[in-house]
């Protein structure tokens, strides 16, 4: 049962609140977090949230960034991820912004709550006007794990990020379904205890989380987790499906070429820190390559290569005629004993070329997440294409 890959986001009060009892929706991030959220939402498939969140807060759940959303017409992809929401019920107001923006919709309800839903005219066809929303009954009990399946095969969706609320949260994460948890922690004090809390009682399977990366943004923490399984070590590895995508965002990021590939590339320490990250083309250099355009910000002699993986969207290059050095050969040098890429190179450019058989003979453990590969090819289709 392949389920897409799960990203819990929450910002929450130092007491562990979601929202105060107010009518209004509490605003426990800040303004540089709003875009973070953002630039998350545009690297994923499909955002969810909980009915109760639609009641309470009627958000629209769109990328706000025109940037970002050209960004991802141009890889390919529809301008906004899939919007579901989770009802078993299936009373919810027809008029919620949720309905009447962004691009296609699902809702996710028992049998019961189909029939309620379609009564209130919430299952639509696409039209002109607007894209269609979906309503789909899961039987009588509303199950995660066909929730999931759903998404993955009939949708397509491999990235689903979780937007709350803590019911939704509590859910996924007692039943070990989440991958990861993006938590920013506010400085704000709620101090009511009938608000919503982030995590309610039940039976977590998730261990001693591990803390993959923390950041300052502005006054808020943003620490980002990956659930653990007691017994059977770590998930599957998050961290690198994390950096990778990203990777993969900035691939879509690059000025376009009919020459040269696309592709993003982040150094990450093996704390979860961020190094440094790169993009073919960078600041007006029409031959800097992704990784070459990463490693070039580091200091060669600086601590902490050794242990950092680079994350590239495409296979490092083995060969180039523009540069006397190649990126496997970069890396190679700069230390560094891990690569996580998304698909090996094809031989538009340069045949044969063979980037992870070198860094495999330098010692290098190379991996390749093919489930990142689609998303890595998409800002270069023309170029396959071609051939
Ligand atoms: N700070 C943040 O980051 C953040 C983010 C999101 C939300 N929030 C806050 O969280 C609060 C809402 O949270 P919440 O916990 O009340 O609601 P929620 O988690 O958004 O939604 C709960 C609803 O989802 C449906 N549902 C969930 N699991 C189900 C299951 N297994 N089977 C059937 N239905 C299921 C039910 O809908 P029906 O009742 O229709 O059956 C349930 O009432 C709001 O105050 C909001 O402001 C905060
Ligand atoms: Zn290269």
């Amino acid at each position: 049962m392949p389920h897409p890959y799960v990203l819990l986001s929450a910002a929450v009060s130092l007491d562990g609140y979601l929202d105060d009892t107010g009518p209004e929706r509490l605003l426990l991030s800040s303004p540089a977090d709003f875009d973070r959220v953002d630039e998350v939402r545009a690297s994923v498939d499909a955002i969810l949230i909980g009915a109760g969140t639609v009641r309470a807060d009627n958000p629209r759940l769109l990328v706000n960034s025109p940037e970002r959303r050209a960004a991802r017409t141009a890889a390919g992809l529809p301008e906004y991820p899939l919007k579901v929401t989770v009802s078993g019920s299936g009373d919810l107001d027809p008029a919620a912004r949720f309905w009447h923006t962004g691009g296609e919709k699902i809702l996710y309800t028992t049998d019961k709550g189909a029939e309620r839903a379609r009564a209130l005219g919430l299952a639509t066809e696409a039209t002109d006007a607007a894209d269609a929303t979906d309503v789909v009954p899961l039987g009588a009990d509303l199950d995660w794990r066909r929730l999931l399946t759903h998404l993955h095969d009939v949708r397509g969706v491999r990235r689903l990020m979780v937007e709350g609320g803590g019911l939704i949260h509590t859910q996924l994460l007692t039943q070990g379904l989440a991958d990861e948890l993006q938590l920013v922690l506010a400085p704000i004090f709620v101090g009511d205890p009938e608000a919503p809390r982030l995590f309610g009682p039940g039976g977590y399977q998730s261990g001693r989380l591990r803390l993959l990366e923390t950041r300052r943004i502005e006054d808020v923490v943003l620490m980002r987790y990956e659930p653990t399984a007691p017994g059977t070590g770590p998930l599957p590895a998050a961290a690198d499906h994390h950096w990778l995508a990203l990777a993969c965002e900035l691939a879509a990021q690059c000025p376009p070429s009919d020459t040269a590939f696309s592709v993003g590339a982040v150094v990450v320490a093996a704390d979860g820190t961020e190094l440094a990250r790169g993009h073919s083309r960078e600041g007006g250099d029409p031959l800097v390559h992704a990784e070459e355009a990463a490693l070039a910000k580091l200091d060669p002699a600086g601590p902490g290569l050794a242990g950092a993986t680079v994350y590239s969207s495409l296979e490092p290059c083995a060969r180039r005629a523009s540069r006397p050095a190649p990126c496997a050969r970069l890396i190679l040098d700069a230390g560094v004993r891990r690569v996580v890429t998304a698909w090996r190179e094809p031989d538009t450019f340069v045949a044969g070329a063979d980037g992870s058989g070198v860094l495999a003979a330098g010692g290098v453990e190379v991996l390749v997440l093919p489930e990142h590969e689609e998303r890595a090819k998409a800002p270069n289709r023309h170029l396959l294409r071609r051939r």
